[in-house]
């Protein structure tokens, strides 16, 4: 079978699984794929979900948490509002440094799950877009490291390529146990890769 048929196939399957199960994205099922092998996210969790829009992310994580969770989503662009009670979002940039101050007081107490869909625009020329998104993963490692309780988790979308390693050690000196995923939902000829860190160690608060 040609690889550019299955890679069609693929693709239309997680888009149209997404539209019969009623999520926002098809990014939705990256974030199952995740949780469902990591077990990283749970009930009663409080999420903070960097570039939150369209919303399949806070779908899912608002059924992982339940009613007891809260799910925070943060985007440049305004999410359009979803109907769960466990779910608030705000429009702002996470390179905006008045944004943590923000996270926090809108939650009642310190985060359990960062995660970070956050992606640029992308140009088209491969150094500038490998560089931005490992500038923005960076940015939410920051944001995480202010927001998260000790032992909370960490999981971030990046761009595979020659900045990738310097972001992992920075994320293996601040969390116990990391790992590197690529979900089946993610296109296989994307570079896009997902770091999770767990456990995040001693705060210096
Ligand atoms: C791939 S989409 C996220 C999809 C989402 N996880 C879902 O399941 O619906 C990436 C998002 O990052 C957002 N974004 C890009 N740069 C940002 C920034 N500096 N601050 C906040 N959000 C940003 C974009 O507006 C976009 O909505």
């Amino acid at each position: 079978m040609p690889k550019t048929w299955l890679k069609q196939h693929r693709r239309d399957y997680y888009y149209k699984k997404a539209k019969e199960e009623q999520y926002r994205s098809r990014a939705a099922y990256k974030l199952l794929q995740a949780i469902n092998k990591y077990h990283f996210m749970k009930l009663s969790d409080i999420v903070v979900d960097l570039g939150a829009a369209p919303g399949g992310w806070l779908q899912v994580s608002s059924r992982v948490v339940g009613e007891e969770g809260i799910v925070l989503g943060v985007d440049i662009k305004e999410v359009e509002p979803l109907p769960e009670s466990n779910v608030c979002t705000i429009i702002g940039d996470i390179i905006d440094q008045e944004i943590i101050n923000q996270i926090q007081a809108i939650l009642p107490r310190p985060v359990d799950v960062v995660i970070s869909d956050v992606s640029p625009n992308l140009s088209g020329v491969w150094e500038l877009d490998h560089a931005r998104q490992i500038d923005l993963a960076r940015r939410s490692l920051q944001i995480a490291l202010a927001v998260l309780r000790q032992g909370g988790n960490f999981f971030v979308k990046t761009f595979q390529g020659e900045m990738l390693g310097d972001l992992v050690t920075e994320i293996k000196n601040h969390f116990v146990h990391v790992e590197i995923f690529k979900p089946p939902a993610s296109r296989a000829k994307s570079a896009e890769i997902y770091v999770l860190g767990v456990g995040l160690k001693t705060k210096l608060v």
